[in-house]
């Protein structure tokens, strides 16, 4: 069976038994605080297993791309080292949402892989809950005495809440779970080994391959246990696992989910894998790695430096830095795999093959600029362990093992290896503290922190009025404290709302919630997953109480302007650049708009001004805005609507238009009613934001007149400067002209100027028997002046030293000049000298033997530079 199949055949199961097709939602997490990458296929049902949300179906199945490389679940430390984890894999799942609970999970999951995919019965053992006394959580006998109907009693273990109690964070939905695990390891060696003893105990071929969740509890951010309304079953069995089980490999990288990456690089490096473990481990780092940065490329989120982008930057660079040392790549890399990740997974997740160019081309731009990075790196690292650093004790400090994993990519073990070819050793305990500050930092960064919801009432249903009405009454639902880095603040839930929560690029809206009693100040509006946060200055006193909301109509009207205008650029873009335009980020609040699209070239001007020429038409035409709601995903994808890579779309999608031939696409905002109420659009600017993603700013309606009034005031307060000419240009043009003649006078002058010093200085020299001595005060325009003038000095007179103290526009500097001979006879050093005589001037300099300079503070040092000189030099006579 290959991998296809075996996907295939598990998402056939289940529909079998009911249970509804979910295609995997975008890998990187947008509207969760608490996550910031999809790292279980449970993430996307949250708040069905809450009760926020009515479920779609009851029953569920899907096979959902996960990454786990930051939070509560991080495998990266141990992705390539060993055979089976992963960054990104795909976790094939199946839920019930307060449906079939422990009885169907366990009989379904068994039949499904003793009779489905003919595991060998023998093989396999269960984990359960074994209870927690610090929770209060009982055994689960239940689990227990179900799998007693499948499999021996003494082939069921207990486990700790640690491998047993399901979390997806800090906080959430969770429960106890039951684990199945299967012993592959030969017959003689199970003979040897019983392999009960070897489960959870970290052996590569005795591993876990599916984890029934039994969702019960939502767990608090004050550490407590909530049971949750129902009882829900969330089960996730990782595919690459189960892929090289049935395939038979010892390896996850032995099936044909890798095996095609490894023989592409096996190509590239000229190495193969399988010979040594220091290159094998250096493969699988490679090919994991590949897929986490294609996978969260496509949904959207670009390397960069914060948050999700930083952390696909450094897996980036994990991967960059295993290629280098162990397998001898010194140009990118990783990006010539895109053809192979196109091929092994276009069909199960189209946005890999649709933008297969545009990925490459950002992860050979972030490869080629890390790569520089790393020699330096390295260097920095030579340089220490070779003891040009100030490290005499020959210990590489916590803090910079850490730096150079952080900054650099190394990881510990590197830099320890490293360290121990030239003798040094690795404060790891310093490493791995600055490692947990790190984690603290980041924690509190990505998550704000929240209290516990005080619930009045169930969410059910949250209503968005704000489509047709800025005002609206309310009941309050739920409200709690938060604590972000602007300090205290507090959310609130409504029944309905005409407040828009941000999303779309769109900013959230701000206004006014109030009751007879009260009247609390909305300063923001925004989504957690499926619940529309009102964010507010105050708790309110009188909860109970009915209140009436009103949304700053000036803030949401220029908002919308700016929106609506960002669709048609989005067309004019199409119709101007080409097709393959595609959104790459987007923001917009009252004051702008921010649109970044996939393109490789910078706009010319001519693009640019027939793109605001377009949408300018486009506004005059006064389209009026073509608004579906609930319509079906995949007819309005017929209509030709834009849709979103790494956006998630429910089933039912609203479709805004303007005109369906120039401007359609899937979007959640809120519109003008025609275009015309936009006025006018003007860009701003043009700029590269990354590899391949250009970004156009521009303004509309009153900011864009303003716009263009402060250019027209500008232009006329140039015009008041130059006396009104009729012609601003030519008159521009003549003064530049004019300048650039008396600059060249001036120069001309200068030069007769300092030609005439220069001979007046030849007649000054003191003869010092056998040289001549110059040592005089000079008025210089500049530095190079003072140089000229010096080696003129030199190459026209014999057996000189001239010391020129010269004033340069106000500030002292020296200059010394030796003729070649002298320096030869004597051993005269004009750096030294120019040195000495700096202290006269409060300064310091240097050179060479026969030419040094100096600058200082002192002006009215000079005069005793003259004289030092003249001294030193007698004395050098004597
Ligand atoms: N949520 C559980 C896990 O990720 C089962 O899907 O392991």
């Amino acid at each position: 069976m290959d991998a296809k199949l075996i996907r295939e055949k598990f998402i056939h199961f289940f529909q079998n038994k009911q249970h509804q097709l979910v295609t995997s939602a975008p890998i990187v997490v947008k509207n969760d605080p608490t996550l910031m990458f999809t790292n279980a296929g449970m993430n996307q049902f949250k708040d069905y297993f809450l009760g926020n949300e009515t479920p779609k179906s009851l029953r569920i199945a899907n096979s959902q791309k996960c990454l786990r490389v930051s939070g509560k679940h991080n495998d990266l430390e141990e992705v390539g080292v060993d055979t089976y984890h992963h960054t990104m894999f795909e976790m094939m799942g199946n839920w019930s949402f307060g449906d079939y609970f422990k009885k169907e999970a366990i009989a379904w999951a068994w039949e499904l892989l003793t009779e489905e995919y003919g595991l060998e019965k023998d093989r396999l053992y269960i984990t359960v809950f074994g209870g927690d006394e610090a929770e209060g959580l009982e055994k689960d006998q239940e689990a227990l005495d179900l799998w007693k109907n499948w499999i021996a009693e003494d082939r069921i273990l207990y486990g700790s809440k640690k491998d047993n109690f399901w979390e997806m964070g800090e906080t959430g939905p969770c429960g106890p779970c039951s684990e199945i695990h299967i012993d592959i390891r030969p017959e003689e060696e199970r003979r040897a080994v019983d392999g009960k003893t070897l489960v959870n105990e970290d052996h590569p071929q005795v591993i876990e391959i599916w984890n029934l969740v039994f969702i019960q509890y939502n767990r608090m951010a004050n550490g407590s246990l909530t049971p949750l309304p129902a009882k829900h079953v969330d089960t996730g069995m990782g595919l690459e696992r189960l892929v090289r089980v049935i395939q038979g490999k010892f390896s996850n990288y032995d099936t044909d989910l890798f095996i095609p990456f490894i023989r592409k690089v096996e190509e590239l490096c000229g190495k193969k894998y399988g010979k040594d473990e220091k290159t094998d481990i250096a493969f699988r780092v490679i090919v994991d790695h590949i897929r986490a940065i294609a996978f969260t490329i496509a949904d959207g989120q670009l390397p960069s430096n914060n948050k999700a982008g930083y952390v696909i930057r450094r897996i980036l660079r994990r991967g960059v830095r295993y290629g280098y040392t162990f397998l001898g790549f010194r140009e990118p890399f990783l990006y010539q795999l895109m053809d192979v990740l196109a091929d092994t997974f276009g069909e199960v997740y189209p946005e890999v093959k649709d933008q297969k160019s545009f990925i490459s081309k950002v992860i050979e731009q972030e490869e080629a600029s890390f790569l520089k990075t790393l020699e330096n790196g390295l260097k920095k690292l030579e340089q220490i362990t070779s003891g040009m650093g100030k490290h005499s004790d020959k210990v590489i400090s916590g803090e910079l093992a850490f730096e150079l994993y952080d900054t650099f990519g190394f990881p510990l073990d590197l830099t320890s290896l490293i360290a121990r070819e030239n003798g040094f050793s690795v404060d790891e305990k310093g490493f791995q503290n600055a490692m947990a500050q790190q984690k603290d930092r980041s924690r509190s960064a990505a998550g704000l922190e929240t209290g516990d919801w005080v619930i009045l009432q169930d969410a059910g249903e949250v209503n968005f009025v704000g489509y047709e009405q800025l005002e609206s009454t309310a009941k309050i639902l739920r409200y709690r404290e938060i604590k972000d880095k602007k300090g205290k603040q507090y959310q609130m839930v409504l029944s309905q709302t005409p407040f828009y929560a941000e999303s779309g690029g769109q900013v959230g809206d701000t206004g006014i919630i109030s009751n007879e009693r009260e009247t609390i100040k909305v300063v923001d509006t925004k989504r957690e997953n499926d619940l529309i946060v009102h964010i507010v200055d105050k708790i309110p006193q009188f909860p109970h109480l009915e209140v009436h909301c009103e949304v700053d109509q000036d803030q949401r009207n220029l908002t919308m302007n700016n929106h609506s205008a960002t669709h048609l650029l989005q067309a004019a873009l199409k119709q101007v650049l080409g097709g393959h335009i595609q959104q790459k980020g987007s923001f917009v609040n009252r004051e702008m708009l921010r649109f970044d699209f996939a393109h490789f070239a910078k706009l010319s001007e001519d693009e640019l001004e027939e793109v605001e020429s377009l949408v300018n038409e486009k506004i005059r035409e006064n389209i009026a805005l073509e608004e579906l709601r609930s319509v079906p995903i995949e007819e309005a994808k017929s209509m030709g609507a834009t849709a979103l890579f790494g956006e998630k779309y429910g089933d039912f999608v609203r479709v805004v238009a303007f005109d369906r031939e120039f401007s359609i696409e899937l979007c959640g905002g809120t519109h003008v009613s025609a275009t015309g109420k936009i006025g006018t659009f003007k860009v701003l600017s043009e700029s590269s934001i990354s590899a391949g993603v250009r970004r156009i700013e521009a303004v509309t309606a009153e900011k864009a007149e303003t716009f263009i009034r402060e250019q027209m005031q500008l232009l006329k307060e140039v015009q008041h400067i130059l006396r009104n000419p009729k012609n601003i240009k030519k008159s521009l043009e003549d003064l530049i002209q004019e300048r650039n003649e008396l600059r060249k006078a001036i120069e001309q002058l200068q030069l007769k100027e300092a030609n005439h010093l220069k001979n007046q200085l030849s007649t000054q020299f003191a003869d010092m028997g056998d040289f001549r001595l110059l040592s005089v005060l000079v008025k210089l325009p500049n530095a190079d002046a003072l140089k000229k003038l010096a080696f003129e000095l030199k190459n026209e007179q014999e057996r000189i030293v001239a010391v020129l103290a010269a004033d340069i526009e106000g500030k002292p500097q020296i200059a010394v000049v030796i003729s070649e001979e002298l320096v030869k006879e004597k051993e005269y050093d004009a750096g030294k000298i120019v040195r000495e005589l700096a202290k006269e001037i409060k300064g310091g300099g240097g050179g060479q033997p026969f030419f040094a300079t100096a600058g200082g503070k002192e002006l009215g040092g000079l005069p005793s530079v003259i004289e030092l000189a003249k001294k030193l030099f007698s004395k050098r006579q004597d």
